[in-house]
């Protein structure tokens, strides 16, 4: 394998138009700061690149919906999400934004080196204008009628009701969302970087060259590289960019896609005069770390932009992850649907390490995964309170307790404590194995091994028992906990750089240095330790709680606002309402209507009789769990036979917007019989 002298990390730049979540937590930031600080602690050179990414057409819709410039919206995320990263102990070198005046520079004259080497294709295309507002439209400027579904307000690029993604001139009866008026057509004009030029090149370079690639990401490029690439418009229509640097192109922006990703280099020349050390020498190792939706433009459009500059490197790697879901559902920002890290920070103060821990170990490497508050907590508990904070806890506490805080010096040693500190040896190898191959659930698994090593080794050698009865045997045992404590506050630091770092305070240590890692004797006999405090605590129900309330809070808003409810039916008079004898009754059986999925057979206690109903909610409730319900039922509606069986009334059910069933039951328990009127 290649060796490199440097290394250039670059994470996804977030939209400055919310702030971050676990979702962009989980799938980059956490990864990369586990690798970078890695890096860091064998002394290498690398450096965290990051910012904001401050263009794009959401951007200026918000700004529009707010009654706010859009770099009004920009500077109000920018600086929550940068504060959030750095409270968060994400470790950027330097962390931008791509309203800054260097990355104007930087992308106009990447725009411009292409343009003059004839890298680009010049087309003029038909599209969407707005005759009154005097301006293009980005389709999600457009509205109209989705011809999938027929639903109203499909958006120029997707129906947001039915999910299929449009062209803005597929929508029926399209209107501006800036003037309300019917655009027309009208010619533009806009620079293409002819991807299908280099598609043989990045097939090879790809394909060929980089068969190490996940298989998620490789397997996305195979994809794309197999149906064809086309050219890709890298310009836009719009007053929010960075102007397209050619005469005559006026009210023209680049894409957003064309100017974040030269964002990672405007970055490095906020940070460095010596930028083009890692971006324009190919002993340097550029990786990026994104999520999956990303994959396309840092795996096939920035390599091609990259390419067609001529002095730039290509990335090495692209450790793409997957998603993260929220209790079962798509984060969203629009929805609502997240734990953003600002909220979180606040909400448990000084646990920056417990979400870290938890994103990694349940990091959506390979494949989507799930966050939820339960597995959250059990985490904490389990693990970091039980397994780590436990041992950590016990062996210094030990120490002071027996030896006044100095490290005793070492015995002689049975097979088992050699083998014990072999061991350490052993989980410190594979642990670098998987932080070297991206693995980083595995990484953390493999580091809380040496934690759980140290658990087994006081629990199996007992020295609270052997300082009775064999005390010459203990300084030997409290030498070797010591050890693996001081091993795991170097090896956990990449993970846990808070805790980590409180740990080599509590063992008087000094900064960490990888090292060290793996060695049998980092705390020198005689060395004094400080007094011990908790690493960590448990984190109990009413705090979970709280945040589960939080979700359903936004889950009942999100429909309050999405579904609305039927209309009105015609009036009634209250004769024919009190033409229906409504009950209340108790369910007394239930059972599943054989070959049906929806059906129930009840029998219910009326108080005048008791009768068969059947009622189609069986795939709401399971019969044993509704014996003993009480119900409302229309007992004089005309009997019908259903799949053969006579049905004698009908049970009244409330149905939500998303079509779920409650019954309509009593507020308090009443006597069957008794009358609804
Ligand atoms: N803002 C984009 C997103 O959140 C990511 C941009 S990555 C960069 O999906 F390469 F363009 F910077
Ligand atoms: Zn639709």
């Amino acid at each position: 394998m290649k060796q490199f002298k440097r290394t250039l990390v670059t994470t996804a730049l977030p939209y400055a138009n919310g702030p971050v979540h676990i979702g962009h937590l989980a799938g980059v930031y956490v990864p990369a700061d586990i690798y970078v600080r890695y890096l860091r602690l064998k002394g290498k050179d690398v450096l965290l690149i990051g910012g904001s990414d401050e263009h794009g057409v959401p951007i200026t819709l918000k700004a529009r919906k707010e009654g706010i410039t859009p770099q009004d919206v920009v500077d109000k995320y920018h600086r929550i999400i940068e504060d959030s990263f750095r409270d968060f102990g994400i470790s950027f070198d330097v962390y931008s934004r791509t309203s800054r005046k260097i990355h104007y520079e930087t992308a106009s004259q990447f725009f411009r080196t292409l343009y003059d080497k004839g890298e680009f294709i010049e087309k003029e295309s038909e599209q969407y204008y707005d005759d009154e507002a005097k301006q293009f439209l980005a389709d999600r400027y457009i509205t109209g009628t989705c011809p999938h579904c027929g639903k109203d307000g499909a958006y120029g690029d997707q129906c947001e009701s039915c999910g299929t993604s449009l062209n803005a001139t597929d929508l029926i009866n399209p209107k501006s969302t800036i003037s309300g008026s019917t655009p027309v057509m009208k010619s533009t004009k806009h620079w293409y970087l002819p991807l299908d030029k280099h598609e043989p090149f990045l097939r090879q370079w790809i394909l060929e060259g980089h068969k190490e690639w996940k298989s998620n990401v490789y397997g996305q490029c195979k994809s794309w590289l197999d149906l064809g690439l086309q050219p890709r418009a890298v310009s836009r229509d719009l007053d929010w960019g960075v102007p397209v640097p050619v005469d005559g192109a006026d009210g023209k922006v680049l894409y957003v896609w064309f100017d974040a990703p030269i964002g990672y280099i405007s970055a490095t020349r906020e940070l460095t005069p010596d930028w083009e050390k890692y971006w324009k020498d190919d002993e340097c190792r550029l990786l990026h770390f994104i999520g999956k939706d990303n994959i396309v433009f840092h795996c096939i459009v920035f390599p091609a932009m990259l390419k067609a500059e001529g002095s730039y490197i290509l990335p090495e790697n692209v450790p793409a992850n997957e998603f993260l879901n929220l209790e079962g559902d798509k984060i969203s920002t629009s929805r609502n649907w997240a734990v953003w890290l600002h909220e979180y920070l606040i909400d448990f103060k000084d646990k920056q390490d417990v979400l870290r821990y938890v994103l990694t170990a349940n990091a959506p490497e390979t494949k989507d995964n799930d966050f939820t508050w339960k597995d959250f907590q059990a985490r904490n508990n389990n693990e970091l309170v039980a397994i780590y904070g436990n041992f950590v806890n016990r062996s210094m506490v030990l120490t002071q307790k027996y030896y006044d805080g100095k490290v005793p010096a070492l015995g002689t040693l049975t097979d088992f404590d050699k083998e014990t500190l072999d061991s350490i040896g052993a989980i410190v190898k594979s642990t670098e194995e998987a932080l070297e191959n991206f693995k980083f659930r595995e990484a953390i698994k493999e580091a809380m091994n040496l934690a759980r090593l140290g658990n087994k080794y006081l629990a199996d050698t007992e020295p609270w028992k052997l300082i009775k009865t064999d005390p010459d045997r203990v300084p030997t045992i409290m030498n070797i906990a010591l050890q693996i404590t001081a091993n795991l506050a170097i090896l956990t630091e990449p993970f846990l750089p808070f805790s980590a770092q409180k740990l080599r305070n509590m063992l008087n240590m000094g900064e960490a240095n990888w090292k060290l890692c793996g060695n049998k004797e980092i705390l020198m006999t005689g060395h004094t330790i400080n007094e011990p405090s908790l690493l960590f605590d448990k984190i109990e129900d009413d705090a979970i709680q709280i945040q589960l309330n939080r979700l359903e809070q936004t889950k009942l808003a999100n429909q309050a606002e999405t579904k609305t409810a039927a209309p009105a039916k015609a009036n009634v008079s209250y004769d024919e309402f009190s033409t229906m004898d409504i009950r209340i009754g108790t369910i007394l059986e239930a059972e599943k209507v054989a070959k049906t999925k929806k059906l129930l057979k009840l029998k219910i206690d009326t108080g005048i009789d008791q009768r068969t109903v059947v009622s189609g909610i069986a795939e709401y409730f399971q019969p044993e769990e509704i014996i003993g319900q009480q119900v409302s039922i229309l007992v004089n509606l005309a009997p019908r036979n259903i799949k053969g069986i006579d049905s004698q009334g009908m049970i009244l059910m409330a149905e939500d917007a998303d079509g779920k069933l409650v019954f309509v039951t009593p507020s308090s328990k009443v006597k069957n019989g008794s009358e609804v009127k």
